[in-house]
This record gives structure tokens, sequence and C-alpha cells, in this order.
């Protein structure tokens, strides 16, 4: 067996959606104490940042070991199926624990209603660095970690645990990667200090790939170019802040020594990467689901970033395999291999890119938008 050259390590849960029916008469729906309600069928499948960015790497032709806690339990067996249904061998690494349950999130979404999630974290409350640091490191070239304000002893401590893992990877040449997600607003890790985590964590971070939401509710609202700053002043080497709709808005240091410093993943054309700030709108797709988008789009800059791309490749197949993600309502059934996808990417693929403000961007030969100044 080749061995894995990308971890990704942290949050997975089982979603369950069961399919609800338009009420006949039209009432929204409601939740009715002692009245039985007739659904559809109830889909499974996975959620979380492992699943989701690893599968998503696997179909792109890398080897991720898949690092999140699953309990012993029919929820469990469910999560390792369903995983080890996308690729031989991908379950493996998954750790069962002893003492909680399957994460597992209930997704009650009626028709022309917004959803409500029944989400409960189980195992993961147990996910620490050591769960990481004990798989080693050998011939890994990437660690990826998702959703820390999911993750009680990552959030914890002004993030020591999380800087710990991410330091012992950066002294063993590990690239390094970091995803967020918004913490419940009635949950613990919606009250902690955020920018005090982020300035322990992020000077081990070499790539950062939040949402503007997410940046928003840790740091305040800003325009893009100053939220980078703020970012890469803390020590990141490269931005990319996902847009939903609009796409992503990539930023990178400067400073050749901290582009170097990115370990195994390091571009080896500097000037491909430094200083460079542009944008990606996205390109066309019919939007049947965003589930996991943002994960995917995270895979496809990863992926680039594995191979060598320059960051304006990286950026515009990041896009590219968020926009297949959408193609469908899962995670993953719309995403295509690598070749395929960069076919798709090279046969004049449109840019939705009405978005972008022409007086301030102008699209150059890479492909993306720089600023026109
Ligand atoms: N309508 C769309 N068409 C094409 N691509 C899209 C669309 N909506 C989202 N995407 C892709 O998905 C990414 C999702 O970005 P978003 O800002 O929603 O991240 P996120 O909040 O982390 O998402 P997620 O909820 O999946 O974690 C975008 O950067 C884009 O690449
Ligand atoms: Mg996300």
């Amino acid at each position: 067996m080749m061995n894995n050259d990308v971890i990704v390590a942290g949050y997975i849960c089982l979603d369950l959606l069961p399919e609800l029916y338009p009420a006949d008469n039209g009432t929204p729906f409601e939740y009715v104490p002692g009245k039985l309600l007739e659904v559809g069928g109830t889909r499974a499948a996975c959620g979380g940042a492992v699943p989701n960015t690893g599968l998503a790497l696997h179909k792109l032709g890398h080897r991720p070991r898949l690092l999140g806690r699953v309990g012993v339990d029919a929820f469990g067996n469910i999560v390792s199926a369903l995983v080890e249904g996308a690729g031989q061998g991908l379950s493996r690494s998954l750790i069962n624990d002893e003492q909680l349950y399957t994460a597992n999130t209930f997704i009650i979404s009626p028709p022309g209603q917004d959803r409500m999630f029944l989400a409960h974290a189980g195992a993961n409350r147990n996910f620490s660095s050591d769960d990481v640091l004990n798989a080693g490191f050998d011939d890994v070239r990437l660690l990826h970690f998702g959703y820390p304000p999911l993750l009680d002893h990552s959030f914890r401590d002004n993030g020591n645990d999380t800087k710990k893992m991410f330091q012992v990877a950066k002294s063993r040449n590990v690239t390094t990667s970091l995803d967020m997600c918004l913490p419940d607003p009635g949950a613990g890790s919606a009250k902690i200090d955020w920018n005090a985590w982020l300035d322990n964590v992020l000077p081990q971070v070499d790539v950062f790939l939040p949402s503007i939401d997410e940046l928003v509710f840790m740091l305040g609202n800003d325009k893009l170019s100053h939220l980078a700053d703020k970012l890469l002043q803390r020590g990141v080497a490269v931005v990319v802040i996902k847009l939903g709709s609009q796409g992503v808005y990539v930023k990178i240091t400067d400073n050749p020594k901290r582009l170097a410093q990115m370990g195994a993943c390091a571009p080896v054309h500097l000037e491909q990467w430094q200083n460079m700030e542009f944008m990606v709108p996205c390109f066309e797709a019919k939007v049947k689901g965003t589930t996991g988008a943002g994960d995917c789009t995270i895979a496809g800059f990863l992926s680039g970033l594995l191979r060598g791309m320059s960051a304006a490749d990286a950026g515009r197949f990041a896009c590219a395999v968020g926009s297949c993600n959408v193609e469908a309502p899962d995670a993953y059934s719309g995403l295509m291999d690598f070749d395929a996808t960069l076919k798709r990417l090279n046969s004049g693929w449109n840019m939705e890119d009405d978005c972008v403000d022409k007086k301030i961007w102008r699209k150059t030969n890479a492909g993306v938008y720089a600023r026109s100044g």
C-alpha cells in the first residue's frame, strides 16, 4: 500500500436528512406535539471537514489519511461504511471512541423554509492533537485541520493543543492548513476570545482558508484586504477567503522567507505566489445544493498546492471543484477526478464574474482578477 501524502484531521459526523413533503394546504411546517407526520426516506451522508475535504482529495487523486473520532455504535458503523465506500482503506485510520456517541446532525429541511439542524458533537469532544501526533507523519506533505470551533480540545485553552499539533507538523517539514466553521451561538466556543486564539495558532498555519462569515465573526467587519492583512500579520503565508457564490479571494505574503518556511509544499516558483492578491469568481453551475461546497473548494486549492501549481491556477482549480460540488445536492457526487476537472476548466468554462467590480479588478492572462491599479 502506498503511504499517505496528506492528513485530513478534525470534525466528522453523520448527517441524516429525512425528506419532508410540502404541506397540502401550504401551511408552514411546524412541530406539533403528539402528531404523527409522514415523511419520505431518510438519506444518510458523512459530514464535517474530515470526510468532505478528505474524500474530495481522494477523488482528486491524493492519498489522504482521515483522522477523526467516531463512537462504537450503529452510526459509527454507517460513517465507516460510507467512507470506505468512497475508497478502499479510507476508513482504516478513523479512531474508535469508546466513551462517546458518533456525532450526528438531523437536518430538518421543510420545502420552501429555512433548515434547522439538531447537532450532537459526540466523539469529536475527545479529539485532540494526540490523535494526529500518534499516527505520525511518514511521507506526509500536508496536514489539513478542520472545524476547531466544534472540537473542545482545539478551541479551549487559547488553542494551545492546536498550536502544538501544528508545531510538531512543521518541525517535520509538513505544510499546515486550517479551515474554520461558525460556532453554535449558544455554545461555549462562541464566547471564547477568537482574536487571542488566532494570535496563538496562526503563526503555525501556512494556508488559512476560512469563509468570510467566519472571519467577520472572529475579527469584525472590514474590507477583504484588511481582514487578509490581519491574518498575514499573524504569520499566515497564504490566505484564501471563501465568498460563497462569489468564489474566493486570495492574498499571499510578500515575504519570500515565510513562503520558503511552508515546508514540503512550499512553492518552487516563488514569483507565482509571492505578494499575490486576486479574486476567482465561481464557474457557471446549475446549483442543486451547497452542502460541503466550502470543504471541496479547499480540497481543490490544496490539490493545486500539492501538485505545484501557481497560486492563480490553484485558485481557479479550487473554484472549479467548488462549482462541481454544487451541481449535486450532496458533498461528493458532483466531483470529478483531477484530469476531468482540469479538462473542463481548460475547455472554456465560463466564470460568473458579474459580482466582480471591474473598476477595481481586471482579468489577467492567468485567468484570475487582480487589482487594476
Ligand atoms: N452558486 C455557486 N456556484 C458555484 N460555486 C459555488 C456556489 N456557491 C458556493 N460555491 C463554491 O463553494 C465555496 C463555498 O464557499 P462558502 O463561503 O459558502 O464556504 P463555507 O461557508 O465554508 O461553505 P461550507 O458551508 O460548505 O463549509 C465558494 O468559495 C465557491 O467556490
Ligand atoms: Mg466551511
